[in-house]
């Protein structure tokens, strides 16, 4: 017997309509990644970000810079940084979302006189970088609400730093029109996730969406470095971590079909309890199957997986039929017979839930974790990827700071 109640079965029904729903919408970072690239590419600007508006402020999403990180593909640090913007008069993008309208500026440093804003110089200050030509439009969706601010500068010819034209102006003014309804598209995906990860958490109360956007963030952030050693290319990249993001943050759906009194109790498991726990990854498996589309593949497979270990102890093993009534826990796969996701989500997840508070455990010093990851490298944990762990991880870090519980 599955399912204990019918309340469980109702809201399994109810998870398997959203995450359906949810399969055909893509992930929101991925989305502004590629508006960002398209109106840069069109335009040939040197760099470029997104502000997106939260409740009355404007939030910095996401910023692009050639000049800067072209080598090293790690902006990423900037994609978690958390910079708000009042929406007013005083800074440009403030401007442009407060009136809804473009301004193209030829020098950021002599603005006109007509207008009511200044150029904020601290990002050029800190980073060491000259803004020259700024283009800043409005994000409007077709209710022309305005739900944000992209902004491209230093358009180039050759080396040279030049204007902005008339026609870039116009052509990133309907780009953005465009964009602005697949960014709120994308935004009704995360929200659905979220939606998701909150009727868990119903039943979980520390499976809180933080952690859920903490496991999400590291795990893309490990594949990124992770495929870049492996020689993957960036459009493949790009294409996984959208999967990957969503993928991640369900790796634990599973568990609201176990029962509360294993889930929530504030200490340690029974063996018994303990093997009732494991089917944790089965039932979420179930979630995702029968595949319509490559998401459903992927996150089935992370839900299944997360538990693996790289040296063969970890659960369920392998699994010919999730539906199976009576399935039983095997002998854990090993090394790269588990899917390489499945190995991130691990990594991710088990740092996750050591460094921060359960309900059954109390938060372990950072120390600790870190040399706790250390000793299960080549155990518990894939080496490669504990390796890319520490190259990275004052992204992880930076990640921890943006999704605090
Ligand atoms: P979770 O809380 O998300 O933990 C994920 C994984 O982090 C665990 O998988 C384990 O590999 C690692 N982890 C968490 N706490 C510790 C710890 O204190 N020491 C070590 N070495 N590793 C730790 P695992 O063990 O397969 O557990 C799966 C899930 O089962 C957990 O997810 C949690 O929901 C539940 N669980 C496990 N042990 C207990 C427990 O003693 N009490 C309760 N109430 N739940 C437990
Ligand atoms: C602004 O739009 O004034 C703030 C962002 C920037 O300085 O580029
Ligand atoms: C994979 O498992 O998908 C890639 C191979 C590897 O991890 O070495
Ligand atoms: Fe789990
Ligand atoms: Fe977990």
């Amino acid at each position: 017997m599955l399912f204990r109640f019918k309340k469980d079965i109702k809201a399994l029904n109810t998870l398997i309509t959203i995450s359906e729903d949810i399969n055909r919408l893509a992930d929101i970072d991925s989305v502004l990644d590629k508006v960002l690239l398209e109106a840069r590419r069109f335009t040939n600007a040197d760099a470029g970000s997104i502000y997106l508006i939260e409740g009355n402020k404007l939030r910095f999403r996401y910023v692009q810079n050639d000049s800067l990180f072209k080598n090293d593909q790690l902006y990423n640090q900037y994609l978690y940084a958390d910079n708000e913007l009042p929406i007013d008069e005083n800074s440009i993008a403030g401007y442009v979302a407060l009136t809804g309208k473009s301004v193209k500026l030829d020098n950021a440093y002599k603005i006109r006189k007509q207008f009511p804003f200044s150029f904020n110089r601290s990002f050029d200050e800190t980073a060491g970088y000259t803004t020259k030509s700024v283009l800043t439009v409005p994000l409007k969706t077709g209710k022309k609400e305005v739900l944000g601010v992209l902004q491209i500068i230093n358009a180039k010819h050759g080396e040279k730093s030049v204007p902005f034209t008339e026609k870039d102006s116009l052509y990133v003014t309907y780009f953005g029109d465009n964009a602005a309804i697949a960014i709120e598209k994308a935004k009704l995906t995360r929200d659905m996730v979220l939606r998701m990860i909150k009727m868990s958490q119903l039943r979980d109360p520390h499976e809180t969406a933080p952690h859920v956007n903490r496991v999400g963030a590291y795990s893309v952030e490990i594949y990124h470095r992770w495929a870049l050693r492996n020689g993957i290319s960036l459009d493949e990249i790009k294409r996984q971590k959208d999967i990957l993001r969503i993928a991640a943050m369900l790796h634990d759906a599973g568990k609201v079909a176990i029962s509360d009194t294993i889930l929530k109790k504030p200490a340690k498991l029974t063996p018994e309890e303990f093997t009732a726990m494991k089917y944790h990854t089965i039932y979420g498996a179930r979630l995702f199957h029968p595949f319509s589309t490559p998401w459903d593949s992927l996150t089935f497979e992370v839900a299944l997986t997360h538990h693996e270990r790289w040296d063969g102890k970890g659960y369920p093993g392998k699994i010919d039929n999730v539906f199976d009534e009576s399935i039983k826990m095997n002998s854990g796969i090993k090394d790269n017979m588990i899917p390489i996701f499945g190995r991130i989500v691990a990594l991710a997840d088990v740092y996750d839930a050591l460094i921060t508070k359960r309900v059954y455990k109390d938060a372990w010093p950072e120390e600790d974790v870190l040399t706790y990851i250390n000793q299960q490298s080549g155990k518990q944990f894939d080496p490669d990827l504990v390796y890319v762990f520490f190259i990275i991880y004052d992204v992880i870090k930076a990640i921890r700071a943006r999704y605090v519980d």
